[in-house]
Order: C-alpha cells, then structure tokens, then sequence
C-alpha cells in the first residue's frame, strides 16, 4: 500500500512533506462512540485507502472473532484498536490521524466524546478549520451536541458537518432526517456558526460517505468526503498581521544573537520593521535563519530565528510584531473560559495564565455569567465548575500583547494554571482589553515606607498566623502585639473576627468569600506594612494558594508565616466559642475542619505546637525568631 495512516503525531512532518502541494484541511470530530464516530473515521481510513497491510488483516480477523458486524469489517475495531495503542502514551489526550485522497490531504483530531472531555475537545479544536459532528438519527440533537457545537463556534471553526447517522437504522426516513436539520439550524445560527451542511450517512453501510447513496434519493448535497475535499479553508494565520513569540533566545556566541519562534500570524521578510512588545521598541529583521539555511520569506506556521538590527532587549515571552499593524498590550482583559477543573474556579484565587510563550499570574477579578449551553442563557454565577463556560474579567500582575481571539488564535487564546498541583485547569479566548485601568497610572509619593519605618525606629513586617479555629491563633497574636507595644514598637493587629464585623460584614464562609476574604486582608497587610507598622494578621486562612498570595503582596523577608499548629481533636475540645459543637450538630455548615477543609503550611517560618508550649512561651519564641531574622531591634 502506498500511503499510510498514523496516529503519532511525530511523523506529521514526514507525512505532510510527501503530500505537499495538495491543500491540508484541518478537522475534529465530536460525537459520542455510541453516535458511530469510531465505525466513521474507520471507514474513511478504510475506503481512502490509508490502512497498513496488517492493520487490514487484524481488522479481518478481529472482526470475524467479534462477530457484530455478521462477517463484515467492523470499522470501531480498527478506531478502538488505534485508540488503546495511544491509551498508552498517556499524555496525549487527543488522537491525530492524518489520511489524504487525490485532492486533499487531511488531519482528524479525534477526541473523546464523554463530557468530562471538553478539554480534549478544546485542545483538538483550536486548531481546526471544520468539524463534524455526529448524531444518531434515532436520538437527534442532544444537550452533547449543543456543547460540542458551541465549544466548535467558541474556538473559531466557521465550518460544520452535521452527519446524521444510522440512517439505516430509521428506514432512511428523509422526515427523520429534515427535522433533525431544522432543529440544529436554527440552534447554529444563534451561535454564530453560519456555514453547516447537513448529510444523511450510514457509518457503518457507507452511505453518503464517500459515494451517494441509492437509499437516500431525496438527498442532492455533497457526500462527507465530498464536502471535506471541496469545502473552502478559510484564510489563514498567514493573512494577517505578522505575530511571533520569541520562544528562546539564540546566542550561541558573542557574534550571533537570535530570537527563535513560530510565526503565528503574518508573512516576514528581512528588511520589515518590527516591534517588540510589551516594550514597545522598534528594529528591522536582517535575517531569517533556519536549519536549512537563510529564508527570503518565512510565514505563519514556519518555526524561524530572527536576527534583529539593533541591540535592544528582547527576552523570552517577548512578542515580535508588525511595527505598522502591532498588537496591543494590556493587563486587564474580558474573555471567555472554559473550566476544565474538578476543583470550581475561584474568582480572587491567584492562578498562572500561559499566553503565546509567557506565563503571568492571574486573578478571576469579576465572574459576569456562566452560559447554559442548552438555551444559551446567561446564568448569575460566583464560580465556574468543571466544563462550564464563563465570561469574566482577568487581571494580570503584568501586561502582555495580545489580539482578540477572533482575529488570531495564537494570539488571543491562553490557558489556565493551578499555581499548586501545576495543571491546566482552564483554557480561554480573550475577547478584549479593559480600558478601566489605562487612565489609572502609579502615583509616585515621596514619603515612603522606610521614611514611614524609620520615624518610628522600626522596620514593617507581617506576621501572619494561620490555624484552625480554636487553635489560638488570637491569643498568641495579642500577648504578641502586647509585648511589642510595651517594648515601644508601632503595631496592628488584625484579627479574622474583628475585620468580618467592618470590612469584610459582606463575607461568608464558602470557598469563594473565604478566598475574598483572604485577598482583602492580604491588601491591607500590605497598606498597614507601607505604613511602616509591624503587621499582626490572625486569620484562618484555611488555603495555600491566598497564603501564597499574600506572602506575594510583601516584599521579600519582610512576611513571616506563623503556623499555630494544633490539631484538630484538641481545639475541638477546647472549643472556646462552642462554635464546634454547633457545626458538630450541623447548625454551623462550611465549619473548618469539619466540613471545610484546612491546608496545613508545607514550609512556613515559625511553627507553634500549641499542645507542648504555653501562649505565653509561643509568644516568647515568636519575639524570638522577630529579633533573629532582623526585623526587631
Ligand atoms: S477564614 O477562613 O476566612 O480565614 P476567619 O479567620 O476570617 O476565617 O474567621 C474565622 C472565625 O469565624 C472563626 O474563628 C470563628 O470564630 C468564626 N466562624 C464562624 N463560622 C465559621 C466557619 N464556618 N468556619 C470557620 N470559622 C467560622
């Protein structure tokens, strides 16, 4: 057999050299396997000739030993078969093949169906010009393939097959099918997803598949292939502006200083003026260098190293763009995410966002709605939870270039980090930049906190207690603060249940308020610090990564974490406020420790064992460790 299918994604280069010349057309298929996608991709292996010799004869054999199909092939096993070889590459969720016929040459990104999956499909998706989605003509448009439909409008596919299958399963019935149409149209137009062309199929008989079908006289549209091979691609990234990332910076010696990429939108030549961003410095490319030599021309796609006419500075994360059509820059954007965690999104929590080749920090600072995808409402929500999808503000601890994900994918679309476990848990399309803060610029004040600091003979610092409830956190920060005081130093003391009665009335006790909560005081630690105070905060502060932000908001050797580790069982029975008692009887709900959870510091700068040591003597130590590490006279 001439040609050869593969589901490894490293021999695409190969594959794509040998069809050259041939337009490649990028698709994903959603549907469910029940919904016949396996027996469908199969069969356009199967009939455009893409099978090995011995994947042939497994399939033979496999399919007489199964028997479903009464001695005919049985294309899921060729698909299922593909699938558990790649089940053990684990890491890649998304399955490739690539598969040509005299017009075209092709990449199916093939995806799981389950919902649980819609990262899959995100990340399949995001590179495609079409998808086909597949629906069993017995069961019709499903709360699935609205998802999938919308997932597909969202990531910027124009371009979608609706195959309605098992045609043979309702007689061919051509009612069946119109109705199934109507329905799906008029849901797609609400989407915005202009271009659907509807096809009656049998996977599993091949009808409409490659030739038309006799059982479907009613039908004049194209068949599948029909419609892949002819359908027009879109312009590509190359029409656009020229974008490219600097992934690495290329200085292999004195004499050559390179930025090395993939070019994301755009065409470059040596010669053009370009701008490198956030910074905003212009140069002129001199040359295009590759493996194989110097390039006269390089465009999207093209993976190329740069060498720039000036000595200016570029780094890694940087943004080469065209210097008359840039791209903009801002730290504060509107999108919409897609969630992708088991743990629900927290607006306020302090997550990485990952956009072209940089990584910032990230807060949710506004969830505006979450969407039904069945109705397409915009739902009131505080949180997103796995698979669902929401508008929201972001803001950035630093400003990035950026276009609209509508106008370039590369450029517009990022994914979400948990800063702990390191997992993508989100991914999103920037839709555009917040103005709101371009007119607030930093106010330079002469009086700084050193001067503030050194007024009151003393340097600022945090000390930030957490514990469970009852741990005595309060008690110890008190005999704290009192002994400091007596000793002439300038303090506050900012206490968990004192700054709930002002400040923080609106506040709770579900994740989301306690992450508000945390982020709030966390600022104000910050303010009482510039103020040159010695900053008391006793709260319980129940998770790592608002612990870490707040720490983050301090400078450097000027926050302590005070660990007052008591476990559980002991406040429990101290239970100074009876407060354990009342969640025991579940008059208390989201009770830390009962029914909500406390992370313990993994590495903090002061630990109490509050079991061992008095308050008194906790207090002691903690002035102890204050005058070690400087920050007391
Ligand atoms: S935090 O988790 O958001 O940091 P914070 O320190 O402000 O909590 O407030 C904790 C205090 O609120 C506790 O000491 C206790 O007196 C009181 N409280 C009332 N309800 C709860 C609850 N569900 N969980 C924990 N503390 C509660």
């Amino acid at each position: 057999m001439a040609q050869v299918s593969e589901c490894v994604a490293r021999d695409i280069g190969q594959y794509l050299e040998a069809h050259s010349g041939k337009g490649l057309l990028r698709f994903i298929t959603c549907g469910s396997v029940d919904d016949g996608k396996s027996t469908l991709i199969g069969r356009l292996l199967y009939d455009s000739k893409m099978l090995h010799e011995d994947q042939l004869a497994a399939l033979e054999a496999d399919s007489k030993r199964v028997g479903t199909q009464g001695g005919e092939l049985d294309f899921a096993l060729l698909v299922d078969g593909l699938s558990a070889e790649r089940e053990q590459g684990i890491t890649i969720d998304v399955a490739y093949r690539f598969f040509s016929t005299g017009r075209r040459k092709f990449i199916v990104a093939d995806t799981p169906g389950h919902e649980q999956y819609t990262r899959n499909m995100v990340t399949g998706a995001s590179t495609a010009d079409l998808a086909v989605l597949l629906v069993d003509a017995r069961k019709g448009i499903l709360t699935q393939t609205r998802r999938h439909s919308y997932l597909v409008g969202l990531v910027g596919i124009r371009q979608v097959v609706l195959a309605v299958n098992k045609l043979d399963l309702v007689e061919y019935s051509r009612e069946t099918f119109e109705r199934i149409e109507a329905q799906y149209r008029e849901f797609a137009a609400r989407i915005g997803i202009e271009n659907v062309v509807c096809i009656p199929i049998s996977a599993l008989r091949g009808d409409n598949v490659l030739v038309p079908s006799g059982n479907t006289p009613w039908y004049h549209g194209p068949t599948l292939m029909g419609q892949l091979e002819t359908v027009e691609i879109a312009g590509g990234a190359q029409d656009g502006a020229f974008r490219m990332p600097v992934q690495w910076v290329n200085r292999p010696n004195q004499d050559f200083r390179g930025f090395s990429g993939r070019i994301v939108g755009g065409t470059i030549r040596p010669g053009a003026r370009v701008r490198v961003l956030p910074s905003a410095r212009d140069t002129t490319v001199v040359r295009i260098v590759t493996a194989d030599g110097d390039l006269e021309q390089a465009e999207a796609g093209q993976s190329v190293t740069l060498t720039l006419a000036d000595e200016i500075d570029v780094s890694r994360g940087d943004v080469l763009v065209a210097a008359d059509d840039p791209a903009a820059v801002a730290d504060q954007f509107r999108a919409t995410v897609v969630w992708m965690s088991d743990e629900h999104m927290l607006p306020g929590r302090p997550y990485l966002m990952k956009i072209g080749a940089r990584t910032v920090g990230v807060t949710f600072t506004e969830l505006h709605y979450r969407i039904n995808v069945n109705t397409l409402e915009h739902v009131a929500a505080k949180t997103l939870d796995l698979n669902e999808i929401g508008v929201c503000n972001l803001g950035l601890d630093r400003p990035v270039a950026f276009d609209p994900y509508a106008k370039n994918r590369d450029m517009g679309g990022f994914i979400v980090i948990d800063r702990i476990s390191n997992n993508t848990v989100g991914a999103g399309m920037i839709e555009f930049a917040l103005r709101r803060a371009d007119n607030i610029h930093w106010q330079a004040i002469d009086v700084d906190k050193g001067a503030r600091a050194a007024l009151k003979g003393q340097k600022s610092c945090i000390l930030w207690f957490t514990g469970l409830s009852g741990s005595g956190k309060s008690t110890i920060a008190n005999i704290v603060e009192k002994k400091l005081h007596a000793a002439g130093r300038h303090t506050y003391l900012l206490d968990g249940d004192n700054v709930r009665h002002g400040l923080n009335k609106d506040l709770g006790f579900t994740d989301f308020d306690r992450v508000e909560n945390i982020r709030r005081v966390g600022e104000v630690a910050r303010l009482m610090a510039d103020a040159g105070l010695v900053t008391l905060v006793s709260f319980i502060s129940p998770f790592r990564a608002e612990r870490r932000m707040a720490r983050g908001l301090a400078q450097e050797g000027e926050f302590l974490e005070v660990f007052v580790d008591t476990p559980l069982e002991v406040a429990e029975a101290r239970d100074p406020k009876g407060l354990y008692r009342k969640a025991r009887r579940g008059e208390i709900r989201n009770f830390t420790g009962i029914d909500s959870p406390y992370e313990p510091p993994e590495s903090c700068e002061i630990r109490i064992d509050t079991t061992a040591l008095s308050a008194e003597a906790a207090a002691d130590h903690i002035i102890a460790r204050l005058r070690e590490a400087g920050l007391i006279g």
